[in-house]
């Protein structure tokens, strides 16, 4: 029997040329084979039984609420009983935030704050990786130890949604799970439709039916802005001339959030965010590789515009952000509909949120030299067409008279800040210690 399975080949164009031969073998030996195929018989119809009948009293119960989608399992009395810890509210009016991309950056420093304070929270991220997903996992494993469960989920599973607004009654959501990143959307374009735009649309879809339905705060971006070369950059300003595609994925978010603001009394509060750095950042963003290539002595290059022109940001302390979150919540009026149905004209708002002092590029890599004590081998190009724009500055009046935002971290205090924390992971990761 050894011998006939080892004839049968292993891929389908092997198996034609070898057709005729198989064919005469198996005639020659067809009692033998007839045996086989009656034994094969009686074991499948064993085995459809054996399936069919009830679990062993032996066996642990199947969990028939359990759930599978693209390798993420969700679902069970555990589960629920996580989703239902995390999300209790321990202090008087207090929320109870659902918090997607809970694993990123911006989403573990809004989720601890939240716990912090009182809050119930839950997080939800797919830990996809986009950057390493490692690092996302060390900032869940400390929101675990805070007493933020995040739920490994993607923000397209409808029913997974479904079910956490089923297990919990969310007041708010925080939406702040995206594919981010400038440059990226010319490698994997979909990505920032897939998250960013279906996601989205998803996650409106499971917020308008919900009862009660939940206010809504979440991430746009500066990106929106643009080609605009009037500064800063006012909430009023267009928003039409997108410089790449993660900026028109958020420009189309703002257009799909006013929808289902209008159809469906959904409360809806977009920021714009302003480059966001501090500690438990992006390993993609400028900030954090140059830290990394200035310490291991690899050169680092910095863009130029146009006529040598530098290029500047409005570098926005992690805190300040937080910040601007947590009152964008604290403000945020209920939404106005139940069950589908719009009841009445619901809020809807914008907000820049930066720092309004931009900072050169290589300012910044000038305090990084300072605060490493390393010079860095600096390597000056002309800014390609990639996505990037020259120059960008946030007018926060608006943001500072509705929510009271007002930032507090200049550039090289919160840089100082990051290349701690910088120094402590890096060493803390060599030797696996724990979070
Ligand atoms: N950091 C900045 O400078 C900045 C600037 C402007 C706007 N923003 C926006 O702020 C938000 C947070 O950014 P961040 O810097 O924390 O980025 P991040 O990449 O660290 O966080 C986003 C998280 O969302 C998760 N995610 C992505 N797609 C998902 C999906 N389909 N389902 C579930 N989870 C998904 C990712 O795994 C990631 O952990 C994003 O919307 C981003 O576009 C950030």
């Amino acid at each position: 029997m050894s011998q006939h399975m080892d004839n049968i080949p292993s891929t389908p164009g092997k198996f034609k040329s070898d057709k005729y031969h198989y064919i005469h073998r198996f005639r020659s030996h067809s009692s033998l084979a007839k045996l086989i195929l009656w034994s094969l018989f009686f074991f499948s119809v064993i085995c459809f039984f054996f399936l069919l009948s009830p679990t062993s009293p032996t066996s642990p119960p199947a969990d028939r609420s359990r759930r599978v989608l693209a390798n993420y399992t969700w679902g069970g009395p555990e589960w629920e009983k996580k989703v239902r810890q995390s999300a209790r509210v321990r202090s008087d009016h207090g929320h109870t935030v659902l918090v997607t991309g809970g694993a990123g950056f911006v989403g573990s420093h809004v989720s601890a704050a939240l716990k912090r304070r009182g809050d119930g929270v839950i997080g939800l991220d797919n830990f996809n990786n986009y950057y390493d997903p490692e690092l996302k996992r060390h900032r869940r494993d400390l929101l675990e130890r805070a007493g933020v469960f995040v739920v490994e989920g993607d923000i397209n599973d409808s029913e997974l949604l479904r079910k956490l607004f089923d297990v919990v009654a969310f007041t708010h959501v925080m939406h702040l799970a995206a594919q981010a990143g400038v440059r990226y959307a010319m490698q994997n374009p979909k990505s920032y439709v897939n998250s960013n735009i279906a996601g989205l649309v998803n996650l409106l879809e499971v917020c308008k039916s919900a009862d009660p339905q939940p206010a809504i705060v979440w991430a746009s971006s500066s990106s929106v802005y643009g080609l605009n070369s009037k500064v800063p950059f006012s909430e009023k300003d267009r928003t039409d001339r997108p410089a790449s595609l993660y900026a028109a994925t958020k420009k189309a978010g703002e257009a799909i959030a006013h929808t289902y603001n209008h159809i469906y009394g959904l409360s809806i509060t977009g920021l714009r965010f302003f480059t966001v750095y501090g500690p438990w950042g992006r390993p993609d963003m400028a900030y954090f590789f140059f830290t990394r290539d200035i310490l291991t002595g690899k050169p680092i290059t910095i863009f130029e515009g146009p006529d040598h022109g530098s290029v500047a940001r409005d570098f926005t302390y992690i805190d300040d952000i937080v910040k601007g979150c947590l009152a964008s919540l604290d403000t945020a009026k209920k939404s106005t509909g139940t069950g589908g149905k719009k009841k009445g004209a619901a809020q809807f708002r914008i907000f820049n949120l930066g720092n309004t002092s931009p900072v050169d590029v290589s300012k910044l890599v000038s305090i990084l030299e300072k605060l490493l004590k390393v010079k860095a081998k600096r390597r000056v190009l002309p800014m390609p067409r990639n996505g990037d724009v020259q120059y960008t500055h946030a007018n926060i009046s608006l943001a500072q008279r509705e929510l009271g935002y007002k930032p507090t971290t200049d550039l090289e205090s919160g840089l100082k800040k990051f290349v701690r924390w910088y120094i402590t992971y890096q060493s803390k990761s060599k030797k696996k210690s724990s979070w």
